[in-house]
This record gives C-alpha cells, structure tokens and sequence, in this order.
C-alpha cells in the first residue's frame, strides 16, 4: 500500500506511540481490504462508547490509549454513552454503571474527542458535504452520511474510526471508491402509507448488504430517511441507499437489468406482526432511535397538550436538541404529560434490562432489531402518533 512522507512518519513512530498503533491498524485493514492508499478525512464519529457495550476491556483500552498519548486530529464526534451522562441519578441509571461510563466519557475527552454523545452528529455537531472522505463508525449515521448526504464512509468499528481520527487517514476501499456505490437491487414500494422504519426492518432483513435503489416512494423527510437507513443498517448490513427523485445521485444510478424486488402494504403488516412481540401495556414507550430531532420533539411535545400519559415515555435525543426543547417549553410540556427527555443515551446501549423495564414499544425499527437481545425486551411497533393516542389520555 502506497504511503505519503507524513504517513510513513506516523507509522516509523515519529509522532509518538498511539500515532503509530493507529497507523498500523490502518495499513493492516487497507492491506485486507487491497486498498492502494490513504484518503483523509474531515471528520471521524466513534463508536463503543456505553459501558454495556464494551465492558471493563474497553474502558481499560480507552484508558490505556488516552495515557499513551492518543490525541485527534481531525473533528471526532462520539456516539450515544450508556446514560445520561448529566441527569443519570434523577433516572435511576445504576450507580456502579454511571462511574464506569463517567470513566470511559474521560478517556475520550483526554483524547480530545467532542463528547457529542449522539447517533445523529448531522443534526447536532457536524454536517458534512457531498463527496466529503468520513471515518463514521455508528451505522444509522453511515448510511445517513452516505445516502442522505453524498459523502464517502465506511461502516468503521470503534477502533478504525478512532484510528482515523488520530491520523486523519482511512484506508481507500469500499464505500470510498465510486466502483462500489452502484445500486446492486431495485426495491418498488407498492406501499403507500408506511413507517419508514418498518420498512427499513424489512428491507434490511431482505437485502443483506446489497445497496437498494427505491422507487415508488413519493415523498420522505428527513427524519423519514433517517429511520429507514437506520433499520436497514441493523437488520441487514446496509450503509448506502438510494431513493428515486429524493436522495443525491440517485438521478445518476443505472437500475436496468438490476435485481428486483416489491414491497406491498401485506408485507409490511407481515413485518409489524413479527416484531410485535408482546400485546400488554408496555412499561415504557422510547421514541429517539436513531436520536430525535427537534421537530420530532415539538411534534411530540404539541400532541401531548392536555393529555397524561398512562405508562412511562423516555425520548432520547441529544443535548444540542434537548437545549432547544427547554428553551421552546417542549420539555415543561413533555414532563407535564408524565413524559421525559434523556439525552447521550438510547433505549438500547442504556441498561434498561437492569432498570425494571420488559416490555418497550417503539416507532424505530432499528430499535426493534436490538431490544429482545442486547436488551431482554419484548417489543411493540407502532407510529409515534399511534402509540401516544393509545398511551395516553
Ligand atoms: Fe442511536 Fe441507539 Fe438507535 S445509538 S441509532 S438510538 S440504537
């Protein structure tokens, strides 16, 4: 693999130890994957970040990396931590867990990471351009950048995105190079009315890793696209997509002779029975899969005027977000209906398991990927608005 001056010096050592682990990672992952070069990046996101999901290895690794000198040097953005990391207490996250993850959220911030503590950076931290090089590691945020965006990402781990960001550079494979971002299945959606995130669950489970092209579909908003990238991303493996006369370059794709495949509304009820795993009033209702965005929140907040909810309501979003909410009196209008906001966490890397909870319905379709196994939940799937009208009263 061809290396500049500058990266050769990161590799011989010449910009301290943690440089050269993270260089070495990085020619060892180009060489896998035949890259022949390097590309920089304007922007890294970390992955790995609650406590549930890397446990006391890497809050050791992290630790042990921030001590040896690890620093980055292009903006690092940080995924959702495994609590609220200012209000944890008034939630009842385990006391044990908070200083494990107050201790993890210091090794990056010793690393100068941002401590955004978000799924959605493009909301709340940083909005890259089209065929800007990123080094993103949180899957709903990949194929967001990918696919709503126009930037360039691969699907990094928590290492090779923090590898990334201390030297600035990611090896040039995959999603970086056009040659692998062509629609490889045509998905036509016979379906009118839908949640996006069901229809991600679906498609996701269909396509594997393949990158769907969509047609049929009429009109989506962001937070739409975010949902639908999202569940294909955790129920299949897909970091890029494209949406005819909605997302950029879809315009530019070749779709004759492609694969093909439908979905109509019975399919999509199909789903929904499948993940609905439970048919009791749930413990808690979670909205904020991938992280909410303050028009979502407003929504929520002027629906819940003059209604009480009849079971627990957590929405997660980020602090950029939540800041907004309490200042527009969201969150008063919110907590007045018996709901709450959290932010730098997820119904998912949070313990819930731990924290009473059984039963969790959700609107994401990524969420209801991840509870029953990483969480122990069982599951309802519905609209937002759905659930809150049933809910509440
Ligand atoms: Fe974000 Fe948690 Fe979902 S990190 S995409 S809210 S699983």
């Amino acid at each position: 693999m061809y290396l500049t001056k500058e990266e050769e010096k990161m590799l011989e050592g010449e910009y301290g130890e943690a440089t050269r682990k993270a260089m070495k990672l990085l020619v060892k992952l180009g060489d896998i994957y035949g890259a022949e070069k390097m590309v920089e990046v304007s922007s890294a996101q970390a992955s790995g970040v609650s406590y549930k999901s890397i446990g006391d290895p890497g809050l050791e690794f992290l630790e042990g990396f921030a001590q040896e000198g690890a620093r980055v040097i292009v903006p690092t953005f940080l995924n959702p931590a495994g609590m609220d990391l200012e209000n944890w207490k008034k939630f009842d996250f385990p006391e044990e867990f908070a200083e494990k993850q107050a201790r993890i959220i210091n090794a990056f911030k010793r690393m100068r990471v941002t401590i955004s503590a978000t799924c959605t950076p493009y909301y709340a931290s940083a909005l890259p351009r089209m065929n800007e090089h990123l080094a993103w590691a949180e899957s709903s945020a990949v194929s967001f950048a990918n696919s709503v965006i126009g930037a360039l990402t691969n699907r990094e781990g928590g290492p090779s995105a923090l590898a990334a960001a201390i030297t600035g550079r990611t090896p040039e494979y995959g999603l970086h190079l056009e040659e692998n971002r062509k629609p490889t299945i045509v998905v036509e959606v016979e379906a009118e009315e839908f949640e996006f995130g069901l229809l991600g669950n679906l498609v996701g489970k269909m396509v594997k890793n393949k990158i769907p092209y969509f047609k049929g579909i009429k009109k989506a908003t962001t937070d739409d696209l975010k949902y639908l990238g999202a569940a294909m991303a955790a129920s299949g493996a897909v970091a890029l997509y494209y949406v005819e006369g909605i997302t950029p370059k879809a315009s530019e794709q070749e779709t004759t002779g492609l694969e093909k495949t439908t979905i109509t509304t019975e399919d999509l009820e199909k789903r929904k029975e499948e993940l609905t795993t439970a048919d009791e009033k749930p413990d808690l209702i979670a909205f904020g899969c991938p992280h909410l965005s303050i028009a979502e929140v407003k929504w929520i907040s002027d629906f819940l005027k003059n209604r009480k909810m009849k079971t627990k309501l957590w929405l997660f979003t980020s602090t950029a977000a939540k800041a907004i909410a309490d200042r527009m009196g969201y969150t008063e209008n919110i907590e007045r209906a018996g709901g709450s906001i959290i932010t730098d966490t997820c119904m998912v890397v949070a313990p819930i398991e731990q924290m009473g909870f059984g039963t969790v319905a959700v609107n994401s379709g990524k969420a209801a990927h991840y509870l029953p196994g990483f969480c122990k939940q069982k599951v309802i799937i519905d609209s937002m608005e759905n659930l809150l009208e049933k809910w509440s009263e």
